[in-house]
């Protein structure tokens, strides 16, 4: 069959303007259409290509999902080496690299410089041939790196093919650039990794390089990865003069450049600049580990030249690290909800980053191994962000020989279950539900507040009760008496009172309260809504199949088979039963009218977002019950104001309708999500 020539042309423009609008939206981060029209032509290129499979070609923006899964990465070559940078942590070593060069190059004047933050990600290079994106490496040893080619083409913001509005396209183009996790995607990859019972990433860098790392593209592609281009291998067809004005030309070509670059003559410059990333650096959803400087002008480049493993014409202005030392005392386990275990470093207080910190998750065994901690050891300690205390390394050299490896036993602390790890997790679970920190945690996610909300029956009291016998699971809160509760440390008449009047207020209940206390996998808040929702009843839902679940936006497959699975287990049902006998009351509809936490709150978004798509944005509002208008009214609950605003901040200042930044909005949905 052949393609009819208008069909092409139309495939043809909407490549194009789609090509346009990405660049828009990841490249200069001002779009210039709504997500609901961008939808609608990748919608129509779509259905184009279904109908006319033959006109679909690599670089398609539909294409970017396509590679199976590989068996490993093959090795391949950088024809210019990917070289590492030297670093300086004062300012006194950065005016000495300046002396070095202006005597290197015989002058006195003062030299231009780029002044780059250094990303913490990991380095890679594209090949772009004739425009089109064939060939993306990590940096491996500089020389040769593995090819990641179908992984990195799921990263949105690297265009398939370069643009050739602004500025014709080199016939080759190396170029370099650190692929990163945002601050912000990082923690929300965790969250949901936790509640999937998934070993946690120990820092977005981590994340990103385990992510790029994948055998399986389509795994990469669920992995929200970043990029930012600094720098170039070989280039045929196309000559820079600066540094600067390479990035300003990648721009043209649709490549990401960071916002933060600048350009300034004289050192002193460069590390005033310093001091203001400094100050900026916990503000950025990205984490970054210094600046570097740059020689501006690339011919002075070339007369630089490079060392062994460095080029002269650089140098990596480090900031002061959140560091700390200290000694490992003990290792640890830890036993949560799910029975997961993880090891925790038990340390000497040590002061980190204006934080003492005495304890850190070291994640799990492989990781214990792999970075060779032992019990004793003097170990390095890193806070990065917001992010949870980390082990960086042991000190080898401190080492007395009296230091203990790790030894996993085999049996949990706290029960003496034997631990099981199943197949391909690193995590090892102890399988007794009745273990005492499982049970506690299981008990007191019962009594919470979003759940059955009985108060004054806080996670310590849970813990006397079980301990003195009084409960020995959750039912049994139901049975308590006020003589169980005044033979417990810290009950009078009169807390034991109030609190069994709260047991006895909280069985009246809802539907999702009920659902979400029961502490199914994957049933948080919102599911929990969804479901009551959709079934009403506790009959109905105990009922439904995989598929009804399913056709419930906003549950997916693997939410539906662990309800499914969870509701199909005796002794779920029998939970259940005794739950209902002790008295509970489900009644039919949420009491609240604000079953979902947006619910009836309307959203307005202006300016650009940094952590997240606005489309992204928008979903969560309306998963979380709000509504999304386009425009500013007097019912508008929240204006979200992004990068660069429009003129909807104006109209809302003068409605007076509350505006709150992405940070806010963040918060706002945060423990909601
Ligand atoms: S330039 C020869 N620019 O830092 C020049 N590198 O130690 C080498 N990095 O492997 C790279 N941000 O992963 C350059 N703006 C930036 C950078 C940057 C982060 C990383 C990169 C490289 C390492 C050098």
């Amino acid at each position: 069959m052949t393609v009819p020539k208008e069909v092409l042309d139309r495939i043809q423009k909407l490549r194009d303007e789609i090509n346009y609008h990405n660049y828009r939206y990841y490249v200069l981060d001002a779009p210039v259409i709504s997500d609901e029209d961008y939808d609608a032509l990748v919608h129509e290129l779509k259905e184009l290509e279904e109908k006319y499979p033959e006109t679909i070609t690599p670089d398609s923006p539909t294409q970017r999902i396509g590679a199976p899964p590989s068996e490993k990465f093959r090795t391949v070559p950088h024809h210019v080496p990917m070289l590492s940078l030297d670093d300086a942590f004062t300012p006194a070593e950065v005016e000495e690299f300046d002396q070095r060069i202006k005597r290197f190059l015989g002058t006195s004047e003062e030299i231009e410089y780029t002044l780059e933050p250094k990303m913490d990600g990991l380095a890679v290079e594209l090949v772009y041939e004739n425009g089109m994106f064939t060939l993306g490496s990590t940096r491996g040893d500089g020389f040769n790196g593995e090819d990641v080619t179908a992984n990195l083409r799921t990263i949105p913001a690297i265009p398939l093919r370069l643009l050739s509005r602004h500025e014709p396209i080199p016939e080759l183009l190396e170029v370099r650039g650190e692929v990163y996790m945002e601050k912000t995607a990082f923690a929300r990859l965790n969250e949901e990794r936790s509640r999937q019972g998934l070993p946690l990433f120990a820092n977005p860098r981590n994340a990103a390089a385990g992510s790029l790392r994948q055998l399986d593209p389509a795994v990469t592609a669920r992995r929200p990865l970043q990029i930012f281009l600094y720098g170039a291998g070989r280039v045929s067809g196309h000559r820079f003069k600066t540094q600067w004005e390479m990035l300003q030309t990648f721009k043209k070509w649709g490549l990401r450049v960071n916002p933060l670059t600048k350009k300034d003559k004289g050192i002193k410059k460069a590390i005033r600049y310093h001091q203001k990333l400094t100050e900026m650096r916990p503000r950025l959803d990205y984490e970054i580990d210094g600046m570097v400087i740059k020689v501006n002008d690339l011919a002075l480049q070339e007369r630089l030249g490079a060392k062994a493993k460095s080029p002269r014409w650089a140098i990596a202005f480090k900031f002061e690290a959140a560091q700390g030392i200290t000694r490992i005392k003990d290792i640890i386990l830890s036993v949560g909800r799910t029975g997961a275990i993880t090891p925790v470093a038990v340390m000497e207080p040590v002061k980190v980053g204006g934080v003492t910190v005495s304890r850190a998750t070291l994640h799990n065994e492989d990781e214990i191994r792999r970075k060779d901690i032992r019990i004793g050891d003097w170990v390095i300690i890193r806070r990065a962000g917001d992010v949870i205390p980390e082990v960086v390394r042991p000190l080898e050299e401190r080492r007395t020989g009296r230091e203990r490896p790790f030894v996993m036993p085999e049996y949990c602390p706290v029960c003496g279950s034997r631990l099981v790890r199943k197949p391909g997790e690193a995590i090892y679970r102890c399988p007794n539900p009745d273990c005492f920190p499982r049970l506690a945690k299981r008990i007191a996610h019962f009594v919470s507040k979003a759940a059955m909300d009985i108060e004054g029956l806080g996670p310590r009291v849970v813990e006397q009760l079980i301990t003195a016998g009084i409960i020995r699971d959750v039912p049994d809160l139901y049975s308590i008496k006020k003589s169980d509760l005044l033979s417990l440390e810290g009950f009078a008449e009169k807390s034991a009172e109030n609190l069994l009047q709260a047991i006895e207020n909280s069985k009246h209940t809802t539907l999702s309260r009920f659902l979400f206390a029961l502490g199914i996998r994957h049933v948080g808040e919102v599911t929990a809504q969804l479901l009551s929702r959709r079934f009403k009843t506790l009959d109905r839902l105990m009922n439904a199949r995989r598929e009804d679940l399913e056709a419930i936006e906003g549950i997916g497959p693997e939410v539906a088979g662990s309800i499914v699975k969870w509701f199909s287990e005796e002794k779920n049902r029998n939970l259940i039963k005794r739950l209902l006998d002790a008295g509970i009351v489900i009644e039919g509809q949420d009491e609240r009218p604000g079953q979902l936490p947006l619910q009836g709150k309307s959203f307005v978004f202006t300016g650009s977002l940094s952590s997240l798509k606005r489309k992204e944005a928008k979903e969560l509002v309306k998963s979380l019950g709000g509504q999304v208008q386009s425009t500013v009214g007097k019912k508008t609950a929240f204006l979200v104001v992004g990068e660069r605003p429009g003129s909807k901040l104006a109209k809302a200042e003068k409605l007076g309708v509350k505006t709150i930044t992405e940070q806010e909005f963040l918060e706002m949905t945060r423990e909601k999500r």
